[in-house]
């Protein structure tokens, strides 16, 4: 890792492209990783492997992915030749959770709990061995949620008293159609969930597939109202 000043960093890749804030990522740390969710974030991969071999890809398996996601990751695994490395929940946390409330407590008392053990601890436990990590968000995806995220941050729901964790969003100001047309002109491999009718893609439970010309984040935790659709992973972009 080279020194850096945040806000000197955001300033430089404010409305950036996603290569060129990818390419100052990866080229700024060493120690850095790709959070892939097993959807149109695949782009970021594409991308990155033209910029840097050695890249880590990692994925949260919750257990509760749909099949195609998990013939996707494989898919590009293969693909690019790369190690997807899988974080699993901690059994003892799991075990206890789903015996005292089975396998479907969010559509009662929210996502929050199983996402908090399936999601969040995971990630703590990888992101306390990296520097920085890389995501797929784009404001775009929620006008409730992921307006204000701006391309590289401190991430305030990860960082310890020892270790300032610094999250980079590349595809922050493209489109869906822009990641789209990427994905078509590059023929970079896609999820087959795509093909029916779901645009953002997280656990089978809590994902559906949405109308057309509703909005993406529609198909996620239907259930709960949208200013609430965040998951843990990306916390800091809820309002107290
Ligand atoms: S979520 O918080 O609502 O689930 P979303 O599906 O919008 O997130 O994805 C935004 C970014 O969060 C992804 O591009 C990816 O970087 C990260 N992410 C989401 N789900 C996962 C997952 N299962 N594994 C790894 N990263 C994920
Ligand atoms: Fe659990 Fe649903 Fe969150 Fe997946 S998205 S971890 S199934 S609450």
């Amino acid at each position: 890792m080279t020194t850096f000043n945040i806000e000197q960093l955001q300033a430089e890749l404010e409305h950036k492209s996603p290569r060129v804030i990818l390419k100052k990522a990866l080229e700024q740390f060493d120690n850095i990783a790709i959070s892939f969710s097993g959807a149109e974030d695949v782009v970021l991969i594409d991308m990155a492997l033209a910029i840097r071999k050695d890249i880590r890809v990692f994925s949260l398996d919750t257990g509760r992915l749909h099949a195609e996601t998990y013939r996707f990751i494989e898919k590009v695994r293969k693909h690019y030749q790369i190690e997807i490395e899988l974080l699993t929940p901690d059994r003892g946390l799991l075990d206890v959770f789903v015996k005292n409330k089975g396998l479907f407590s969010f559509y009662e008392d929210g996502h929050q709990e199983c996402c908090g053990i399936r999601k969040v601890e995971p990630l703590r436990r990888k992101l306390s061995h990296l520097d920085a990590w890389i995501t797929g968000q784009r404001k775009d995806q929620s006008l409730d949620t992921r307006q204000a995220v701006p391309e590289v941050q401190i991430d305030g729901a990860f960082s310890t008293a020892e270790q300032q964790l610094v999250k980079f969003n590349p595809l922050l100001n493209w489109s869906s159609a822009q990641v789209w047309d990427y994905i078509e002109a590059y023929q970079v491999p896609y999820n087959d969930l795509h093909e029916k009718g779901y645009i953002s893609i997280g656990c089978e439970p809590c994902t559906r597939a949405v109308l057309p010309n509703q909005h993406e984040r529609t198909g996620r935790w239907w259930w709960e109202s949208a200013a609430k659709k965040e998951c843990g992973l990306h916390a800091g972009n809820l309002k107290e």
